[in-house]
């Protein structure tokens, strides 16, 4: 994690990181950005943006813990810097849900243990969501094929597929 308030050091000159101006639509609002050039996408919505749902963990893509959405795909925030995504619908955990009401997803979660210490959680519901838009009857193979760039220390796995399992039979009766 970058500390704001460090300098680079290049050839022995120090500088401070070079701002600029970025424009991101995140959970379907436009925002103007100043941020550093070189700060990831993970770095600006949880420092610039006060978006903390989208969780840090490795930093190096091996976990899911920063997953997003990018005009409804899963994208691992932390390997993507922000001024790159300026022309992209984001989608962080906070605007899964509509409004008050939780998510599917986020329901069957809680109620089935899917989420323990919870960190894990944002990365595995969004790339669930983006696997129920486009397969809204996966099976549990399509499941976890889905779900194997997310991590959990906590849980076994199998309370999150049958969490995704649970709230995709109840999107699909809510839609029938
Ligand atoms: S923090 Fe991005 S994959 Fe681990
Ligand atoms: S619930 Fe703790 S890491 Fe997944």
């Amino acid at each position: 994690m970058s500390d704001p308030t460090s300098l680079l050091q290049i050839g022995g000159a120090a500088q401070t990181p070079e701002k600029i101006r970025m424009a991101l639509t995140v959970n379907g609002e436009d925002h103007e950005i100043l941020a550093d050039g070189a700060a990831t996408l993970l770095e600006v919505l949880r420092e610039e943006m006060n978006l903390p749902g989208t969780k840090h963990g490795c930093e190096l893509g091996e976990c899911g813990a920063c997953t997003v959405l990018l005009d409804g795909e899963p994208v691992l925030s932390c390997l993507l810097l922000a001024r790159q995504c300026a022309s992209y619908e984001i989608t962080t955990i906070e605007g899964i849900s509509g409004g008050n009401e939780l998510h599917p997803l986020q329901d069957a979660f809680a109620d089935m243990g899917g989420s323990q210490c919870g960190y894990c959680t944002p990365g595995f519901v969004l790339s669930s969501a983006a696997l129920l838009h486009r397969k809204p009857d996966p099976s549990r193979a399509e499941i976890k094929e889905a779900l194997s760039g997310n991590l959990c220390r906590c849980t076994g796995y199998n309370q999150i597929f049958e969490s995704v399992e649970e709230a995709a039979r109840k999107i699909r009766e809510e839609n029938s």
